[in-house]
Order: C-alpha cells, then structure tokens, then sequence
C-alpha cells in the first residue's frame, strides 16, 4: 500500500528496506511535545487569518491534546509505515477528527514543521542543561567554601608545582562551567527564531502570519529568509560545539577525580554511592561514575563530527540527509545530561583528607618559588638571580634527601651569605598558599570570597 500522507502518485509501497531507511519515528518520537507544540501554534494561526474555521481549528487543538495525552500515557501506536513523528501525529488526528485534520498541513511542510520542532528540542534540551550546569557549580562552590583553606599541591606537568588550595582548585572548575554556560546561552540567543511558515522552501502563498506563531512558540521572530529555514542546522551543529566544550571541562574534572581517589593519592574519598567493587579484588572501590564521564565526550564529539560531515556540502534547500541530524544529538544530550548529574552527585559526597593533601603539598619543593620571591623582596636581587640561588638551595636539599625546611641558616648562607633567618617565614605550604594574595591568586581568603560570592549568584 502507497503512503497515505502522500501516496497520491505512487502506485505501490516501499520495499521493506525503503521502510527500515526511511523511517525516523523510532528515534524521532522524542520531539512528539514540540511537534503538537507546533501545530497548535500554526492551526491558532490559521483560524486567526481566516484559513481555518474556528471549528476546525477547534477540532484540531483537541485532537492534538489528545494524542499528546495518548503518548504521554503510553497508550499511542508508532507506526513505522508513516515514517516520522509528524505523520504519526498527523495520520492519529484524521482517525480522531476526520477530514477536519487534512487542513493542518494548509501552507505548511514537514521541512519547516522539523526544522521548528527541532529548534524547540534543542533550546529546551539546552535550557535544562543550563539548570543542571548551575546545580553542579553550586556543588562546586559550597565545597570550596568548606574547604577554602584546605591546601594540596598544584601541579604542571602533573608534577608538584605550587601549593593551591582545595577550594582554588574547585573554583577554577565553576569558572568553566559559568563559559560553557554562556556558549549555551549564546547557541540558545541565534537558535531562537522561528522557520514555520518557510513551508517547503519557498514561502507559501497562503496569508499567514509567521510573526504570531513565532510569538506563540516562544521565538523572538520568524527566521527571514525560507529557504535558510528548512536548510540550516547550524544551531545543532552549536548546542553539539558547546556541549563538547563542556565535556572537555568534565573529563577533565573526572580524570582528577580519578587520580586523587586512587590509594597512591589519596586525596579524596568517594563515597559507596559513586563507586563500584570487583568481583575478585574485595579490597577495591573503583570510581566508575568518574570514568564514565571521562569516556563519555567521544559520543558528544563523535555527534558534532557526525553532524558536522553530514550537512557539509549539501546543496540548498532540503534533503533527507538531514533526518541524520536527530539521533547524534539525542545521544549527545543523554550523554552530556549523565555526565553533569553524575559529577554534581561525587562532589557533593567528595571528601578531601585534608592531611594528606597538605603533606603531598609539601613535598616535592613546592615552595621553592616561594625562597625566590623573599630573596626578591628582602634583599632587592634580580628574579632570574634569585632563582639560580634557589636552584642551588633545592639541589642542596635534594642531595641530602631533606626538605626546604629541614635545612640550616648556616647551609643556605653558605649559598648566599646575606639570607637571614626570615626567610623560614615563607617555607611552610601554608604561609605560600596565605602569601599568593594577588586577584585570582590561591590565598584563602580570596577563595573564600570567591566562593561566597558565586553562591550568591548562583542562589541569588
Ligand atoms: N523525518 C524528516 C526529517 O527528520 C522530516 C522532513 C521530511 N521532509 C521531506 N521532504 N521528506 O528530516
């Protein structure tokens, strides 16, 4: 049997491999709430400039709420012959409705009708990710609150480099998340028009009003050109850029994760909630919620690169490769919506020990810039002298298997004679953390005004 929704011409039906490439309803379902979104919005318009008759228009918006009621309760047939979310939605009204149903699709394509639905799944999608971006910067900011103070070593190279605090650390990751939020709000601002009405490509003859089924569906105004309209999927292509970028940022945050929970580290704890055991170590707890959001980016950017590869190249307007568009974005967003809830759950069970932070902070001469800085202020020399000295103090230390602090006024005079006994002042980690007061700098007090005044903002 020929399709109904537009077998007019056909004599036969698809071959059943037709069918299994065609059809997009099995992942398309899930834009059934913004295609019964879009229909009210364009049958309401329709009826407003006199297409449509009040009754029909009235028919209609009851028929739509109830299928969006039948598909809610689970109760609503998908059927593959009619391909996709629209003609699923469209076939159901006829056999509620009648005819009446037949002058929905008046001055309307299904290239405008996906093109809208998925600007709405997209902003939606991104509008909760944006929720659930904030709820992980304020778990993020009341730990640093907590333990502003906490001092552990910063690394470069993965090497010990300075000592920051744990606050600082975590702060740095809610900077990032409040970027990735703005690349959202960004991609949200440019996806926020509206291309109903574009119709097939061309515009319609049909008196509509694109300006008001815009405003009905949220949209600032109608996009302007209809052929762009149908064509475009740069606003996936954006929301799929900003999510990489954040999931860069969460793999990240993951990895450290990972290496601060491991034994040789021992940072921090996890707790039972996000771990896992082994089936034959019984001494093992394994961050697997952590690795899990390290290895999730490779479905975010396989999506953009997917997408990216599918829409290069194709010529304007329309064309069934862009069904290709919906499933990596789907996985993407499940994906990156995991990854978020996944790290806000950890942080807020992560519990740093303190003491062992502190004492790695230590180690490893990480308060050798901290000597070069007083050799610069006490005794007015050169930061590139005072780093050669220093050198020479932290090879002397190294050679005799002691820590900074450990060495004799005596034996550091005997490298530069006019060091006096103040300089022990700046060798302890907390006096170098206390010490880096400049703006954005580790000193705990600053971190403890910066997360302060993030929780205002975020609770604000
Ligand atoms: N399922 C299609 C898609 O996702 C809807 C648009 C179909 N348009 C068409 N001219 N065949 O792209």
């Amino acid at each position: 049997m020929s399709n109904k929704m537009w077998g007019g011409r056909f004599a036969s039906g698809p071959d059943a491999i037709m069918e299994a490439i065609n059809a997009s309803i099995d992942f398309d379902r899930r834009l059934h709430t913004q295609d019964i979104a879009g229909s009210k919005a364009h049958a309401a318009m329709l009826a407003e400039v006199g297409i449509l008759s009040a009754e029909d228009a009235a028919a209609i918006a009851d028929g739509l709420d109830a299928i969006a009621a039948e598909i809610e309760s689970g109760a609503f047939t998908f059927s593959k012959a009619l391909e996709d979310i629209h003609m699923n939605v469209e076939s159901r009204l006829a056999e509620l409705i009648g005819p009446a149903a037949g002058r929905l699709h008046t001055a309307r394509s299904r290239n405008d009708q996906v093109a809208t639905d998925f600007r709405l799944y997209v902003r939606d999608a991104l509008d909760r990710l944006d929720v659930a971006l904030a709820t992980l910067q304020e778990a993020l900011a009341s730990k640093a609150l907590q333990h502003f103070d906490a001092v552990m070593p910063g690394f470069t190279h993965l090497q010990a480099a300075q000592p920051v605090t744990f606050g600082h650390h975590l702060l740095a990751y809610v900077e990032m998340l409040a970027r990735d939020r703005g690349r959202m709000a960004d991609a949200r601002r440019r996806l926020n028009e509206c291309p109903l009405g574009a119709a097939a490509l061309a515009g319609t003859s049909f008196p509509i009003d694109r300006f008001a089924t815009a405003a009905a569906l949220g949209f600032d105004r109608p996009m302007a050109n209809s052929l762009d309209a149908v064509s475009d999927r740069d606003f996936v292509l954006e929301a799929l850029a900003a999510l990489s970028i954040m999931a860069v940022h969460l793999s990240r945050f993951a990895e450290e994760v990972i290496i601060w929970s491991s034994a040789q580290f021992g940072f921090v704890k996890l707790s039972d909630a996000w771990t896992t055991g082994s089936s034959i170590m019984p001494q093992k707890r394994n961050p697997d919620a952590a690795e899990l959001v390290r290895a999730k980016p490779g479905r975010i950017f396989g999506a953009l690169i997917g997408l990216l590869t599918v829409m290069k190249g194709l010529p304007l307007a329309y064309s069934k490769d862009m069904q290709e568009d919906k499933e990596p974005f789907f996985d993407a967003l499940d994906a990156a919506e995991l990854m978020v809830a996944a790290m806000t759950g950890m942080v807020r069970d992560m519990e740093p020990v303190r003491e062992r932070m502190r004492c790695a902070a230590g180690a490893g001469y990480s308060t050798a810039t901290d000597i070069a800085d007083w050799l610069v202020r006490a005794l007015g020399l050169p930061f590139r002298e005072a780093h050669h000295i220093t050198g020479r103090i932290v090879a002397l230390a190294s050679e005799t298997g002691r820590e900074l602090d450990e060495l004799t006024l005596d034996e550091l005079r005997a490298i530069e004679p006019r060091i006096t006994a103040d300089v022990f002042g700046v060798l302890g980690v907390e006096n170098s953390v206390k010490s880096r007061t400049s703006f954005g700098g580790t000193a705990p007090e600053n971190v403890r005004a910066q997360a302060e005044a993030w929780l205002q903002r975020l609770r604000g």
